[in-house]
């Protein structure tokens, strides 16, 4: 048996400049998808794979992500008396969710820094990391998908997704070998190369590294061991790279639709789809959209 993976680790240090000017005072997490903060989404998805230790990696101006997660006295004692049974229960869900713990990344140095930043917390055993810019929507969680497959394989796991080449040089590209597993040779991968932001007609592949991971602790060695590399910055990616030398890494096609919400276009896209699923608002939303001479 392998160890259960039961941490997961959520970078939420950046400084969300593709959102300006709204993220300029408010953390891009707390932003919200119809009326759930971003993070919530990640949060979600992590319990309902079964990981209930949530390690948050703040900075600056990132307190009223704690505040979320925590209990609002004065809140819940307005609700109380206005006798307000729903919403109560919807605030108070939140803080009895988890149990979170946090640690400051104090610069903005890469992704793989802040990941390293929580090495005391995981300590050494498998832990997954989630980047709540992506939000993914599906019936069998990501993250469930990526832990089904670590346990059996006892690797780490990223997940994977193909990206149209105009769009590849945001991600992290894989060079994969697709893998047979459960007779099926489609969604899984085993990762011989990857690369961090390549320039156009330099990716190795379509396959894009979307921001869910199963890591083994061996990753915080190796971010330790790697030079800034693309923006000059500590890259997840080349820590993965280096990890590669000893250590397999699987990738998977996770199924499920993806939402880049950390980009303008993208959670506009996740906000109209997200609201029109909505049994309160699907209905009236859908009305108001017929309404619009597009
Ligand atoms: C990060 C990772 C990149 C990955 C992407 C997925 O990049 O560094 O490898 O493909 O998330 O969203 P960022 O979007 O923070 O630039």
């Amino acid at each position: 048996m392998h160890p259960k993976v039961r941490k997961a680790v959520f970078p939420a240090a950046g400084l969300g400049t593709r959102f300006l000017p709204a993220t300029k005072a408010q953390p891009k997490e707390m932003l919200p998808l119809v009326d759930k903060p971003l993070i919530q989404y990640g949060v979600e998805e992590a319990i309902q794979s079964s990981i209930q230790n949530i390690i948050i990696v703040t900075g600056r101006g990132k307190s009223s992500i704690e505040d979320h997660f925590d209990v609002n006295f004065e809140m819940e004692h307005l609700l109380e008396s206005k006798k307000k049974k729903d919403l109560l229960k919807l605030v108070r869900d939140i803080s009895d969710m988890i149990d979170v713990c946090y640690v400051r990344q104090k610069e903005a140095l890469g992704l793989g820094h802040a990941v390293l930043r929580a090495s005391e917390l995981v300590g050494r055993e498998p832990f997954a990391v989630v980047l709540s810019d992506d939000v993914i929507d599906a019936e069998i969680p990501c993250l469930r998908q990526l832990l089904d497959i670590h346990e059996f394989f006892g690797a780490s796991v990223v997940a994977l997704m193909e990206v149209p080449s105009e769009q590849i040089s945001a991600y992290g590209v894989v060079d994969a070998e697709p893998v047979d597993h459960n007779g099926a040779r489609d969604r899984l991968f085993r990762i011989r190369n990857m690369v961090e932001k390549p320039k156009a007609g330099e990716a190795p592949s379509n396959l894009a590294i979307i921001g869910r991971y199963i890591l083994v602790p061996e990753i915080f060695d190796s971010i330790n061991a790697i030079p800034p590399g693309a923006g000059g910055e500590i890259q997840l990616t080349d820590a993965l790279k280096h990890l590669l030398r000893n250590r397999p890494i699987y990738g998977y096609k996770f199924e499920g639709k993806r939402y880049d919400a950390g980009d303008k276009l993208g959670f506009l896209k996740a906000t109209v789809e997200f609201a029109l699923r909505r049994n309160d608002l699907g209905g009236p939303f859908r009305e108001y959209l017929k309404t619009l001479s597009l």
